[in-house]
């Protein structure tokens, strides 16, 4: 009998194992069938075998477009088995991102809304669930809001200027000061203040247990690879319950939600912060109101993306400033002589009239990109304009954003910091394609004048009152962590300051 069943068992192993093997052969065979380039793909890791162990998605895909560049318009590419194309060609990345949109409105991400609820929002959804909270959104973040949101944003940059002096006394500036993890806690302060009215105090407290536990909010629970065959196997994963997020980061946010909105609903607060307007919507939707799941999953989002990518952005800037001191001598005369036009005062108008600090910080975003690609995904066959070829039903699109920025034929030496690449003149001259670093079309980054915002006025101030240059601890040339959802200084970014 026993006999009898180890035989069925290995029968149904064998059996099981050629159908997996054959189904990825088919699968594996797709883009050589359609004539499309590709590298050949291992078997299970497709062409990203080297992910992690030794290479970074920016490593692979700086040389996969270094290699086809100029031979195509895209290029297939298998991430694991899920089918990708890569793409070469900026007209069809205006196409898919901006004019043929309707077949590509999804990005094709992991999450997963009955187990971790707080990983269905706006980056990661697709669909009609995603065209409705975009809508719903979009309001939020116009120039009036972000203006009504202003003084907010430099209450917090002035505390930001307190604790540097007091760090400034206290440091050793043979080492200097980390200020990557200084502007995280600037970033978070303020995305807190913004979104909730909530006292992060990750400034002046940076040991406290909230502190602490937004510090963990830009890791993912689990390492890329994982993520990405979550990513892969969607349907699989949620069957398994995975989550994205630790509980002990869903936990916090659904406490602070519901504790700030319990509070708000007994005594009638209004607050002009982002918690605020999504009560207000909660309210004035009668057939489908937001749940408190939808209320957190958001509030999560903006926390960690308005506050890991601008403080990420913000410790590059003073790290290329500080290795380049006359672009920030530079930087220091244009802000000084905006200032004066504008009586000494700190407004709205005269941080949009900060043309050369914007540019330096444009300059710092195609440099350091948060993300190494924009990613779409198609939700019906899309024939190619002027080509034989599909881009077939759920085929993920990539668009080398990080690769891009570096290509020396749109970039000319692409590695040194140069802000006059994004004067007007200068940018007019490039498709506007060639830079994708806060995205483009009905996707791009929702935040990015709030982004602008709190970016500038904290540079401004720092730049104002002090001079930035390197210690023996600066990392030089910079590298990065690897299980961060967005690019952070692996080894911090050690930086001393002189008073002004
Ligand atoms: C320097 C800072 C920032 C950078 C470089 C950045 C970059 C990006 C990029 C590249 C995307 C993907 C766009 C695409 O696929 O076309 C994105 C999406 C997004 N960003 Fe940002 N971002 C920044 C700050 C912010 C801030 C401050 C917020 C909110 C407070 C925010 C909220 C979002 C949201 C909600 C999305 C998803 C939009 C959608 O799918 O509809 N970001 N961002």
């Amino acid at each position: 009998m026993i006999e009898i069943l180890v035989k069925i068992l290995v029968c149904f192993i064998c059996g099981s194992s050629l159908l997996i093997y054959l189904a990825l052969r088919k699968q594996y065979s797709y883009f050589k069938e359609h004539g499309i380039p590709h590298d050949k793909p291992a078997f299970f890791f497709g062409n990203l075998r080297e992910f992690n162990r030794t290479k970074s998605l920016y490593d692979i895909f700086r040389e996969f477009y270094t290699k086809y560049k100029g031979t195509a318009r895209f290029v297939g590419f298998y991430l694991f088995i899920r089918k990708a194309v890569v793409l070469f060609d900026l007209d069809l990345m205006h196409n898919i991102c901006i004019k043929d949109f309707a077949y590509f409105t999804d990005r094709g991400m992991y999450y997963n809304k009955k187990d971790d609820p707080i990983s269905a929002h706006m980056l990661l959804l697709d669909g009609e669930h995603w065209k409705n909270l975009r809508t719903k959104f979009t309001p939020t973040f116009t120039s009036g809001k972000m203006k009504s949101m202003f003084t907010t944003v430099v209450d917090v940059a002035d505390q930001l200027i307190n604790v540097l002096e007091d760090e400034r006394k206290s440091a050793d500036m043979n080492v200097g000061i980390d200020f990557a993890d200084l502007m995280s806690r600037y970033t978070t302060d303020v995305i807190g203040s913004v979104a909730f009215g909530l006292e992060c105090n990750r400034l002046k407290d940076p040991t406290s247990k909230i502190s602490k536990t937004c510090q963990k909010i830009g890791y993912f629970k689990h390492s890329m690879p994982v993520v990405s065959l979550m990513n892969t196997f969607p349907n699989l994963a949620r069957k398994l319950g995975m989550k994205l997020f630790p509980n002990e980061i869903s936990d916090f946010f659904f406490q602070i939600v519901r504790d700030t909105v319990d509070y708000r609903e007994r005594t009638g607060m209004k607050r002009k912060d982002f918690l605020n307007i999504l009560m207000e919507l909660r309210k004035s939707e009668t057939s489908d109101p937001l749940t408190m799941e939808e209320m957190t999953a958001q509030t999560f989002l903006f926390f960690v993306a308005g506050s890991e990518t601008s403080s990420s952005v913000m410790g590059f800037s003073l790290y290329q400033l500080a290795l380049n001191p006359d672009i920030q001598e530079k930087a220091r005369t244009e802000m000084n002589e905006v200032m004066a036009h504008h009586d000494g005062k700190l407004t709205y108008e005269a941080v949009q009239d900060m043309k050369y600090l914007l540019q330096v910080m444009y300059e710092t975003v195609r440099m350091y990109t948060v993300t190494p690609f924009l990613l779409r995904q198609a939700v019906s066959d899309y024939k190619v304009p002027n080509s034989n070829h599909v881009i077939q039903k759920g085929t993920i699109v990539i668009m080398p954003m990080d690769a891009l920025h570096y290509d020396p034929d749109i970039y000319p030496d692409p590695q040194r910091f140069d802000p006059e690449r994004f004067s007007t003149k200068e940018t007019e001259k490039r498709h506007p394609m060639t830079f994708l670093g806060f995205g483009k079309g009905p996707r791009v980054c929702i935040g990015y004048r709030f982004a602008h915002m709190q970016i500038i006025i904290g540079l401004y101030l720092m730049l104002k009152n002090y001079r930035f240059s390197t210690t023996k601890e600066t990392q030089i040339p910079m590298k990065y962590k690897l299980k961060k959802q967005f690019r952070d200084a692996e080894k911090g970014v050690y930086l001393k300051i002189e008073k002004l």
